[in-house]
């Protein structure tokens, strides 16, 4: 089952060759609809105005599309994107060494932005509100250092985190525009892996695709994971057609649960039926009763569990529905005593 829960993790692997089938226009991206529809004026707004995009916070868990919607806003603006991650700029200076090669309206992308370090972020922040960037000099040889300050070109700072809660109130407030992510519904998946399936120039049934999306846990990373495996088996056992028969066969042989739901899910409703009674149960003696961390129980697995009504969060801790019950076919009378 180690096979599966490679599959079904929201996380990127190595192997999903997304760039391929990443959509590249606000049209070919799928739902998030009131996030487009919003993002549509502003991006339209700042071009009339001939000005750069309001700086964007994404949240959201992994595999939803914070990074590809970066890359769509950069396209849309007609500007450049740069990419780079919280925890790679550890001073100061690289961040000013990023700033500093910005051209006019370029996107700056920053994923993990949570991770970004207290020191840097304080260079940040007049950055981003007065593109103005504070930098020390001198300081050796006995001269005083003092501080200058560099005019910097008009950017865009994107940011991408799955724990919007992590980040500072000061950082936060510098984002006009912050937006939450949501988990796609089986017909938007749909959409997703029919787009997909073009892309890689498979030929798919209508039924498969909907198998398949109904399978994917809610993300898009996920459905296309699973298309991408599903193809193989088409192509050795069926002329490449994914066909309703080989899409369920597959996904048999894949251990693919029929919610999507892999291994951790698994043992973290498992956990909380068979050693806590169904709950409610703190987050913290959970994690530690599954060997797994509280922040990735909290970031990855119980949006999507709480989502689909498996779970509740309660003032006194975690709780399994009688859905979660069900789905597993446990039933509740045997775990009471
Ligand atoms: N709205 C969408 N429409 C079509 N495809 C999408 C959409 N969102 C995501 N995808 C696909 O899912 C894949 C994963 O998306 P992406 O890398 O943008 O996720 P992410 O939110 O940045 O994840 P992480 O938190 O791990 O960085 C991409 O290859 C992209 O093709
Ligand atoms: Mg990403």
């Amino acid at each position: 089952m180690e096979d599966n829960e490679r599959l079904m993790s929201a996380e990127a692997e190595a192997g999903d060759e997304e760039e391929t089938i990443r959509p590249r226009t606000l049209d070919e991206y799928v739902g998030q609809d009131q996030l487009k529809e919003n993002l549509r004026v502003y991006i339209k707004a700042a071009l009339q105005r001939n000005e750069s995009l309001d700086h964007v916070l994404l949240y959201g868990p992994p595999g939803l599309g914070k990074t590809t919607l970066s890359y769509i806003l950069a396209n849309e603006m007609h500007t450049n994107i740069r990419v780079t991650t919280g925890p790679s700029i550890s001073k100061p200076g690289d961040l000013a060494s990023i700033l500093t090669v910005l051209e006019p309206g370029d996107v700056l992308f920053i994923d993990e932005i949570h991770r970004l370090p207290k020191v840097v972020e304080e260079v940040l922040y007049p950055a981003m509100e007065d593109f103005e960037l504070d930098i020390m000099v001198g300081g050796e040889n006995g001269s005083a250092s003092h501080s200058v300050r560099l005019d910097l070109p008009p950017f865009t700072l994107v940011g991408a985190t799955t724990r919007a809660g992590d980040l500072s109130a000061p950082l936060r407030d510098r984002f006009g525009i912050i937006s939450k992510l949501e988990y796609y519904n089986t017909e938007q998946l749909a959409q997703i892996i029919t787009r997909s399936a073009r892309v890689l120039n498979v030929e798919i049934e209508p039924e498969a695709v909907l198998e398949i999306a109904r399978r994917s846990r809610g993300t898009p990373r996920i459905a296309n994971r699973l298309l991408r495996r599903i193809r193989d088996f088409a192509q050795v056992l069926n002329n490449g057609v994914i066909s309703k028969k080989v899409a369920d066969d597959a996904l048999e042989r894949l251990h693919v649960d029929s919610l999507g739901l892999d291994e951790v899910d698994i043992r973290y409703l498992k956990g909380i039926i068979e050693r806590f009674h169904g709950g409610p149960v703190g987050l913290e003696a959970l994690a530690n009763s599954i060997s797994e961390e509280t922040t990735t129980l909290e970031d990855v697995y119980e949006p999507y569990l709480i989502q689909i009504g498996f779970v509740n969060r309660t003032s006194r801790g975690r709780e399994v529905t009688e859905k979660a019950y069900e789905h597993l076919k446990i039933r509740r009378q045997d775990t009471l005593f």
